[in-house]
């Protein structure tokens, strides 16, 4: 089922996400080489509880498997979902950081791909094409317009840069649970899809590969690799569609 939200819960969600953004905010403060993603969970989650909210992910199931920690941190051709640990970040890696908040009953869930010091050319305009297809995206959403729009933005952004798209992890409606009803590919015809109506609200959230879109799951049963060993780069907003088109949720 598709819910659609009020502009009270609208604004319940801006504060949820807002949450996440400072987060985000904070932890690519703190990035430098030598950090581990341990210690970036931990700072995620003080963080959260300080300003009255609940790490959304720890604790989380999917397909009867609960998710350990906070953060996700996802590290060159890790896609998704990579789980925090005393790895040490390293000059040159560019680390995709994904964090969601509960507040006051509702979810806030975004993403951002960043570079640790100094990284390669290849790796910056893939994490520059990459925001750019989420935008690209965000700016179809429109009461009445279709899915498929949105899709396709993304798709064509980052297959005109020579990259590819994941198609076995999409975004989600977003709501009074992280993971709602519509699920939203970052691929697909223009024409296709549902109809989008205002008080819907996506999370949306492409993942681009340099090199093919084949994806691989580790012994970990939650991080997604390129199935090539190519660098891959994440970037999500959660966005309301409102009356005056979209309102991004997560952006600060
Ligand atoms: N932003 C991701 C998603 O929307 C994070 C989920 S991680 C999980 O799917 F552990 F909570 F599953
Ligand atoms: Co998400």
């Amino acid at each position: 089922m598709i819910t659609i939200k009020s502009a009270r819960e609208i604004d319940v969600m801006r504060r949820a996400n807002v949450i996440v953004a400072e987060v985000l905010q904070e932890l690519r403060r703190v990035l430098r080489p030598g950090v581990t993603t341990l210690e970036l969970d931990e700072i995620a989650e003080e963080l959260t509880l300080k300003k009255n909210a609940t790490p959304a992910f720890k604790g989380y199931q999917v397909a009867g498997r609960i998710y350990p920690r906070s953060l996700c941190a996802s590290i060159n051709d890790e896609i998704v979902h990579g789980i925090p640990s005393a790895r040490a970040l390293k000059e040159g890696d560019i680390i995709g950081l994904d964090y969601g908040v509960i507040y006051q009953g509702y979810y806030g869930d975004s993403a951002v791909t960043v570079g640790v010091g100094k990284v390669s050319e290849e790796a910056e305009r893939l994490m520059r094409v990459t925001e750019q297809a989420l935008y690209r995206g965000i700016e179809q959403l429109k009461d009445g317009e279709r899915m498929g729009k949105l899709s396709s933005a993304i798709q064509h952004t980052a297959e005109d840069a020579g990259f590819s798209v994941v198609r076995s992890f999409v975004g989600h409606g977003i709501g009074r649970r992280l993971h709602e009803e519509p699920p939203v590919p970052n691929y697909g015809q223009p024409e296709s899809g549902l109809r989008l109506r205002q008080g819907m609200v996506l999370a949306i959230e492409p993942m681009v590969n340099v090199g093919g879109y084949d994806v691989t799951i580790k012994e970990d049963g939650w991080t997604a690799v390129t199935q090539d060993g190519s660098l891959s780069a994440h970037f999500e907003h959660s966005v309301a569609i409102t009356e005056n088109g979209p309102y991004i949720l997560s952006r600060l």
